[in-house]
């Protein structure tokens, strides 16, 4: 496995590789990894030739009372993780590298994909997420770019990029990956201490419950967001920021329910704040 630390390096590396004929999969990530992220790079190993990941934690993406300068990092054991799942070359560029002195062209995207849900409550995450995510899909040039499916509406996001700029990279959007309580994996959950931890499967389990009420037969979005905004209120360390029924292509708000559906819910949990979300094809 070799590792990139500059621009410079990491283009050589693609270059050659494309000289090559090889597909390249690309697995942008922040680091700290857990098993979401290795189901990522298993599937690139699966579907490309060249398995690239970047870590980087972004600063463009934290808001200025975020969580940047706490965001977990351990890039030893990271390295370890992505060498022994059979990654060919590792990213990681300094902030400097990626933002140098006078930086000032951002990626923009405008419209409800990035002002509902997450982008509420995020003003300018998604400039973040979308001008370093356009940076990487310029420098490896890959062919396929994988992506959690937790992060819903930053694959949403990111899918709209790629249609407007024309780049020429097929997004795959990977399943949830869950502990055995159902709580979804996050470089987040290790800021919760036990009692949080605990508290932390309210979102599943709510989530699981919404699912279980629209498959006996509930088709009113209004009663679905009630039962998970209750189910969590009822978890006193537990702090509702959105409790959403939308359409899960374009995330505009539901009444009905019926076709591709997406159940999503952030909430604070002492300090972080947690993600998560469930789709499902509803029939009349
Ligand atoms: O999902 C993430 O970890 C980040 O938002 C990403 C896509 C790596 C961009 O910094």
């Amino acid at each position: 496995m070799r590792t990139a630390k500059t621009v410079d390096r990491l283009r050589q590396a693609v270059r050659a590789a494309r000289q090559e004929g090889k597909t390249i999969g690309l697995v942008p990530t922040m680091g700290f990894l857990h098993a979401g992220h290795m189901s990522l790079v298993d599937r690139a190993r699966r579907e490309t030739d060249l398995v690239v990941v970047s870590i980087f934690v972004n600063p463009a993406q934290f808001g200025p009372s975020e969580d940047f300068e706490a965001y977990p990092r351990d890039e030893e054991r990271d390295l370890a993780m992505l060498e022994e799942a059979g990654v060919d070359l590792v990213f990681m560029p300094s902030a400097e590298e990626m933002y140098p002195e006078g930086f000032a062209t951002y990626v923009l995207q405008e419209g409800s994909l990035t002002e509902t849900l997450c982008g509420r409550s995020r003003p300018g995450h998604f400039r973040g997420v979308t001008t370093i995510v356009a940076k990487l899909f310029n420098l490896v040039g890959p062919d396929r770019a994988y992506f959690g499916q937790k992060d819903a509406q930053q694959v949403a996001v990111i899918r709209r990029m790629v249609k407007d700029l024309n780049f020429d990279v097929r997004i795959v959007a990977c399943p949830i990956v869950r502990e055995d309580d159902g709580l979804a994996l996050s470089s987040r959950n290790t800021y919760l201490d036990s009692r949080q931890r605990q508290d932390a499967t309210v979102l599943s389990r709510a989530l699981f419950e919404a699912r279980a009420a629209i498959e006996a037969g509930q088709r009113r979005a209004a009663a679905i967001r009630e039962l998970v905004r209750n189910r969590i209120a009822a978890v006193a360390d537990a702090r509702i920021d959105y409790v959403e029924v939308v359409d899960a292509d374009d995330l505009t708000p539901l009444e009905k329910l019926q076709g591709r559906i997406m159940i999503a819910v952030a909430v604070r949990i002492g300090k972080p704040r947690l993600i998560d979300n469930i789709q499902m094809t509803v029939d009349r």
